[in-house]
């Protein structure tokens, strides 16, 4: 499958038209960013990785039942993935305190919740991707109703599948963020990616960082935690 025309160019990959209506080309970048774009940066053949890294956890997630984008990996950096109309919806899965959430509830980062927390923000960078509930979802139509249960129903069984997983590769599933499309068939899907960009990865054991959050505050060996994510998953 060929890359046609550009479709769209987000912060962290590209999507190509390809020479079927219902296939797209998503090219991962090395691209980085953080605070809704105003943190720019590269990450050494981090296009590869993620596309990498977030293949197999797609792959997993498939072999689970989760219906995903997914079609294959082209190359080193291309997959090809089922064309999804993207919900503005992304939703936000915590199992422990990190980053937003321990500073809105003053929270130490650790910080084991006591269940998952599922969170909703508007996918909007003009707005700065605000939190937002299903009062809001509603009201705004930014989602249809019954498309939000499936959602939170697939997000919640994501969850289960990635911890369980994860722990035997000696890694904390902290938090991370998913996004779901509908495809032309009408299904809803899970999309974009599953990656140390979007997720908090920590060693089990030193609880080492081993995620973008090396990027965000500048704590050094960035590449090198991406290459020991892929490298643990392989085990
Ligand atoms: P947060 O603690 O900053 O709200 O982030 C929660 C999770 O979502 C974390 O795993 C990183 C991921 N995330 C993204 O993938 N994209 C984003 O734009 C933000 C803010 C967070």
């Amino acid at each position: 499958m060929e890359k046609l025309e550009e479709l769209y160019e987000g912060k962290a990959k590209r999507i190509y038209k390809t020479e079927e209506d219902d296939k797209v080309i998503v090219e991962y970048k090395d691209d980085a960013t953080a605070f809704n774009g105003e943190k720019k940066g590269q990450i050494v053949e981090k296009g590869k990785l993620n596309a990498e890294i977030s293949t197999i956890f797609f792959e997993l997630l498939e072999d689970n039942d989760i219906p995903t984008h997914l079609i294959e990996r082209l190359n080193d950096t291309d997959v090809l993935a089922k064309k999804l109309d993207i919900i503005l919806v992304e939703v936000v899965m915590r199992n422990i305190a990190a980053g937003s959430l321990a500073k809105r509830l003053g929270l130490e980062e650790g910080t084991e919740l006591s269940q998952p927390i599922l969170e909703f923000y508007y996918k909007d960078d003009d707005l700065g991707d605000p939190m937002i509930n299903e009062y809001h979802i509603q009201a705004e139509e930014i989602a249809d109703p019954n498309d939000l249960e499936v959602i939170k129903d697939l997000a919640f069984k994501i969850n289960e599948i990635l911890v369980e997983f994860l722990a035997d590769k000696g890694i904390d599933l902290v938090d991370f963020k998913l996004e779901f499309g509908k495809g032309t068939d009408g299904e809803i899907y899970l999309g974009d990616e599953i990656s140390p960009d979007t997720c908090r990865f920590w060693d089990a054991q030193s609880k080492k960082k081993l995620d973008k959050d090396r990027f965000r505050r500048d704590l050094g060996e960035v590449e090198g935690a991406y290459q020991e994510i892929l490298k643990r998953l392989n085990l």
